[in-house]
């Protein structure tokens, strides 16, 4: 099925949704679901060509609802380059999306910090990104592959985010986003590397829905939900339960600041 067929399909189940902004939920993030209000919701299973995400702390559903006043599609769970190597898992959520209409998507994710004083439980908006992995859209044809990403991370965004979080009382750090891979976690190697080319945090996910929603014409806003210092930089090993554990803890905070920021969005377009 083809990114307008699903849209298709999805108006099917809300025919009245008319959703400009989409939300991608990282770990942890899990409860801001809970924040649509007259929600429908769509399992991932039922979406042709949506990833069937096996990661736990991932749900995998699509809901229509709003939350702030604020219309939005959340997607609750993603698929990640590490599961089958294939860097364009998430290509059909974000071009249905588009089909959809809409215009802005806000990607969050749990990462680990290159920065002692930006901690587990801190937040932080991506202001750009270093991708150590394949391009997801090699094979790609037509002269708009070859995106620009100056101002991937939208400047105007940016701003929104910022005054939701002083609004809130959140301190937001902001930084370089590195994707790794992964499955596995980064050598402390690998974390000095990343702090010389200038990277602030690092994490497996994001970074190719970044470029694909740039492709698609999409606003992107990046936010980090901070869980550990990276590798070597504590002298303790890394764990995903730890990852899930912190993710949980500082879900709440980013949940607010995720809410505040769709009120203002919905503000600035009405
Ligand atoms: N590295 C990569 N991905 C992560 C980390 C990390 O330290 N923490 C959470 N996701």
């Amino acid at each position: 099925m083809d990114a307008l067929q699903l849209a298709r399909l999805i108006r099917e189940w809300a025919p009245d949704a008319a959703p400009k902004v989409a939300l991608v939920l990282g770990s942890g993030l899990g409860d801001v679901a809970r924040a649509v209000e007259g929600a429908e919701a769509i399992p991932y299973l039922d979406l042709p060509g949506f990833p069937r995400s096996g990661v736990s702390g991932h749900a995998g559903e699509l809901m229509l609802g709003r939350i702030a006043g604020c219309e939005v599609v959340v997607l609750s769970g993603r698929a990640h380059m590490y599961e089958h190597g294939n860097p364009r898992e998430m290509a059909v959520p974000i071009a249905t999306l588009a089909a959809l209409g809409v215009e802005t998507l806000i990607l969050t994710n749990a990462a680990g910090s290159l920065r002692e004083s930006v901690g587990p439980g801190s937040a932080m908006l991506i202001t750009d990104h270093i991708a150590l992995g394949p391009n997801p859209l090699i094979g790609v044809e037509g002269d708009e592959r070859f995106v620009s990403m100056v101002d991937a991370y939208d400047p105007a965004l940016r701003d929104v985010a910022r005054q939701a979080a002083a609004a809130v009382g959140i301190d937001l750090a902001e930084g370089v986003y590195m994707w790794f891979t992964g499955p596995s976690f980064e050598t402390p190697a690998e974390i000095r590397m990343a702090r010389v080319l200038g990277a602030d945090a690092v994490g497996m996910s994001t970074v190719p829905e970044v470029i694909l929603a740039r492709h698609a014409g999409l606003r992107v806003l990046g936010l980090s939900l901070i869980t550990n210092l990276g590798a070597g930089m504590t002298g303790r090993a890394l764990s995903h339960a730890e990852t899930k554990h912190e993710a949980a803890r500082g879900g709440g905070r980013m949940g607010a600041l995720l809410v505040e920021i769709l009120g203002r969005i919905t503000e600035a377009t009405s």
